[in-house]
């Protein structure tokens, strides 16, 4: 059982004149696992803004894992990869290798969600494309690794 944050990065959505389906989706695949989630916002594509909310949730303490959804391609307004890299105290490349590969077998598009997962503190941050498809795609890959990775990071299990 872990805690999860939902951070949705679009402008659309934030303006209201896009439904967060990928959010949704997100809270609806993690509960499989029993996570419970205890934070979410839909915030737009600022570098700034979203570093805040990854550092804001991960230093308050009480958020196991902050998953984003959104901004990871090469538009001029995707930068949530540098904003999380702006947060982040290490990465976890084996997250992200491991929903690109298995991605790839789908679309060769995979190959343009420059996503970022790593560490603040305690709290795991995962980033994921922002489509729906994309979402049901990816987190699948790396859920079987989410509860033991939390356990790990808080320092309640030995790798
Ligand atoms: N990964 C999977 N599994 N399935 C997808 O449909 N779409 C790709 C890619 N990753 C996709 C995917 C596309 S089209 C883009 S542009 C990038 O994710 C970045 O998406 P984002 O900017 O919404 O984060």
């Amino acid at each position: 059982m872990f805690t999860v944050g939902i951070l949705t990065v679009s402008d659309r959505c934030s303006q209201g004149k896009l439904e967060d389906k990928s959010g949704e989706a997100i809270r609806e695949i993690v509960s499989k696992i029993g996570a419970s989630v205890v934070e979410y916002a839909i915030i737009p594509d600022e570098r700034e803004l979203i570093s805040q909310k990854l550092t804001d949730w991960a230093d308050k303490g009480g958020v196991d894992m902050i998953i984003t959804t959104g901004g990871t391609g090469l538009s001029p307004r995707d930068v949530t990869p540098e904003a999380t890299l702006d947060a982040i105290d290490r990465t976890i490349p084996g997250f992200s290798e491991a929903m690109r590969a298995q991605s790839l077998k789908k679309t060769p598009h995979a190959m343009l969600s420059r996503e970022v997962c790593g560490t603040r503190n305690k709290s795991i941050i995962i980033n994921l494309p922002g489509s729906l498809k994309a979402v049901q795609e990816c987190l699948p890959v790396i859920l079987p690794a989410l509860p033991h990775a939390v356990e790990v990071v808080k320092g309640e299990a030995k790798e």
